[in-house]
């Protein structure tokens, strides 16, 4: 087994102390905020011509060992892989999530919503970019066979509060 030493380069900030959405929600309400060391400050030096960013982060407070197939829990029942799903409990607990920039003042990014809790560590930052980040043919793998409907289905995934 290798391993390898990454290091926090910042926290993210946000409303949610032990309970987040299970995806970012673009219009959460709430301030989301990515504060980078001050040591980074100069690597956002035109972040800010990009309409949206991968933020990439340690998930720090698992309580639970993961496990090689998941049971989501938008979906009780369905048993995937690990790796087909986006289940936080990993054996490398790394998250990724696509967020929209609002501003950057300084060392602080203030985004859309973001799924994690506050004071997650930051581990990187990334442009999102038109094309090489967006696949037109990309398609629901196995939501496809889940016997619902799939704009429901993906309130759920998203965790957008909805009506039934
Ligand atoms: C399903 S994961 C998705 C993360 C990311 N968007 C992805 O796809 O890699 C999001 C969930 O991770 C959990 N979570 C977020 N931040 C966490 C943290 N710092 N420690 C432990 N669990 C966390 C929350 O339960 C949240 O609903």
């Amino acid at each position: 087994m290798t391993n390898f030493n990454l290091k926090s380069i910042g926290v993210i900030r946000t409303p949610y102390i032990d309970n987040a959405p299970y995806q970012p929600i673009d219009e959460d309400k709430g301030e989301f905020r990515i504060v980078l060391n001050t040591k980074y400050t100069e690597g956002l030096l035109d972040l800010d011509s990009f309409r949206y960013i991968y933020v990439i982060y340690l998930i720090d407070r698992l309580r639970r060992r993961p496990s090689m197939t998941v049971s989501p829990p938008w979906t009780p029942g369905t048993k995937v892989g690990l790796f087909a799903s986006r289940s936080p409990v990993r054996p490398n607990p790394i998250g990724i999530s696509i967020v929209r920039i609002k501003k950057i003042v300084n060392n602080e990014i203030f985004t859309s919503g973001l799924d994690v809790f506050d004071n997650t560590p930051l581990l990187d930052i990334k442009p999102y970019v038109k094309d090489l980040d967006s696949k037109n043919d990309a398609n629901y793998g196995w939501l496809d066979d889940l016997d619902s409907n799939k704009e429901h289905l993906l309130l759920h995934i998203k965790g957008i509060p909805h009506d039934y």
